[in-house]
């Protein structure tokens, strides 16, 4: 696909690749070094080959910074990014999470994911550019805690599902029991950072009721879950399809051990899952509360660096500075902003966005010089203690349970919480470990990881036996520094 609109120069046949220069370059003097008599670039060849670099092209290419740096890694991270999804939404619309996961094999060393949730379900023009563009999404321009922020995940995953296999991302929508299920097949394209819709025209199609239904479900390979396992009706919801090259591991570091800690951080979900070998696995949830809703919050004027600052003055251009500080940040009422005022020398009456550089710095130093309670935590919500217990006894089979919630902290002017649960004895004696995982986990460490796990994940390993299996193993101490 031609997506350039610049008119390229016919390549000239005795330096192929250096067409896209030789327009600019050609009246311009080109630099010739003395010793080997090549040509060098100059600023102006090099101004040829100088253009936009899109964000999904940026990303395809540095995949390992959104969490695809390997095919296990892959398949954790695209089954996480639609489960934060299907949480999120679920909790913004009330709803009790209820979530399938299904990873199956369509080839070797590639898996189909199919990952549907009953949440609100999505309006089907917002569909594409979900699923098929980076950096879109409802929740990077608020303050409040949700799972996902940037508006980077999903589409990510849709993007390497496409880069590898070729094969388009599927997505059904529903969004009421009355209106029928809209299903929609896309790529997202990496130089444009769009999506590309490849059914009904550009449109997407309505999943017919009764057998023409499943018959263009089997046809696409998709699923739909109609009725959970209670025999409920599932009315609405969302279900996004991802066939990616991946690979498929059991015990530390799979999708089943992501998911049974996804559920004892969220135990007011219930989340099915069945593995490529068919075996099918449902953990029921601990709790029928849902967490509170947390608060959309301001900024607090501490967090804020001058440079946004200079901005957002910009933004208010009809607001007198009180009203501004007033208005634009937590934490500020007519007290604070006018102590802010009288540090910073300014009237309270100016006009914010007529407010200078020197200015603007000299309220950036008032604000952190003034005293201002720390902002509202009620942005953040914890899971608590009690929901976390239940969570951890639904999956964890210990005998001693703790858990403990700290009040919420601020770092930077952004409030956060810190929680554990600890689960002791019960367990079984050993896990099952593959060659596989171990393998890939003796490929990656350093050697204290390694003691680490030798010693906790078997019992009756002790610091002894540990290092006459890393010498046996010739992992130590050549591979194996002791660190
Ligand atoms: N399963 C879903 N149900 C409802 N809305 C969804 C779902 N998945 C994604 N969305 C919407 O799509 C947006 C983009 O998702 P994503 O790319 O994962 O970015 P983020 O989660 O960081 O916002 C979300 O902000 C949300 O509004
Ligand atoms: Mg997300």
């Amino acid at each position: 696909m031609a997506r350039s609109t610049k008119p390229r120069s016919p390549k000239p046949a005795r330096a192929p690749r250096r067409s896209a220069a030789d327009a600019v370059a050609e009246e311009q003097p080109v630099a010739t070094s003395a010793r080997s008599g090549k040509r060098r670039a100059t600023a102006q060849s090099m101004a040829a080959s100088q253009r936009d670099i899109s964000v999904s092209e940026f990303f395809a290419k540095n995949r390992h910074l959104l969490g695809f740096d390997s095919p296990r890694k892959a398949l954790l991270t695209t089954v996480k990014e639609a489960v934060d999804n299907a949480l999120d939404a679920c909790e913004e619309a009330g709803i009790l999470p209820e979530i399938w996961v299904h990873v199956e094999e369509s080839e070797s060393g590639r898996y189909r994911v199919g990952i549907q949730d009953n949440g609100p379900g999505i309006v089907s023009k917002q569909i594409p550019l979900i699923f098929g563009k980076l950096l879109y999404g409802s929740k990077f321009h608020r303050l409040r805690m949700s799972r996902g922020q940037q508006g980077i995940g999903i589409s990510a995953a849709g993007m390497y599902g496409v880069l590898t296999t070729g094969k388009p991302v599927k997505i059904i929508s529903k969004t009421a029991a009355r209106k029928p299920a809209h299903y929609y097949e896309l790529r997202i394209d990496t130089k444009l950072n769009k999506p590309e819709i490849l059914n009904g025209r550009g449109e997407g199609v309505d999943i017919p009721p009764g057998k023409a239904g499943d018959d263009l479900k089997k046809k696409h390979s998709i699923e739909w879950v109609e009725v959970n396992d209670l025999g409920e009706p599932v009315n609405h919801g969302t279900r996004v399809t991802i066939e990616l090259e991946a690979k498929y591991q059991r015990g530390r570091g799979s999708v089943e051990e992501y998911l049974e800690q996804t559920a004892i951080a969220n135990p007011h979900a219930r989340i099915t899952f069945t593995a490529p070998d068919g075996m099918s696995r449902s953990i029921d949830r601990a709790s029928d509360d849902l967490p509170p809703e947390p608060r959309e919050i301001k900024p607090h004027p501490y967090g804020i660096e001058l440079g946004r600052l200079v901005t957002m003055l910009q933004e208010h251009p009809k607001e007198t500075l009180a009203q501004f500080l007033t208005t634009s940040f937590s934490r500020v009422g007519s007290g604070v902003a006018r102590r802010i005022c009288e540090t910073a020398k300014l009237s309270t009456r100016a006009t914010a966005s007529k407010i200078g550089r020197g200015e603007a710095d000299a309220l950036y130093k008032a604000i952190q010089e003034t005293k201002i309670p720390p902002p509202a935590t009620d942005c953040v919500v914890p899971i608590g203690e009690q929901r976390l217990l239940a969570g951890l006894r639904q999956v964890v089979p210990g005998e001693f349970f703790v858990a403990a919630t700290r009040p919420p902290g601020v770092y930077r002017g952004n409030p956060f919480v810190i929680e554990a649960a600890l689960a002791y004895g019960g367990a079984p004696a050993a896990r099952k470990v593959t060659l596989e995982a171990l393998t890939e986990l003796a490929e990656q460490s350093d050697a204290r990881s390694l003691r680490q796990f030798l010693l906790t994940t078997f019992a009756g390993v002790g610091p002894e036996a540990v290092e006459k299996i890393l010498a046996a193993a010739k992992l130590a101490p050549a591979r194996v520094q002791r660190s």
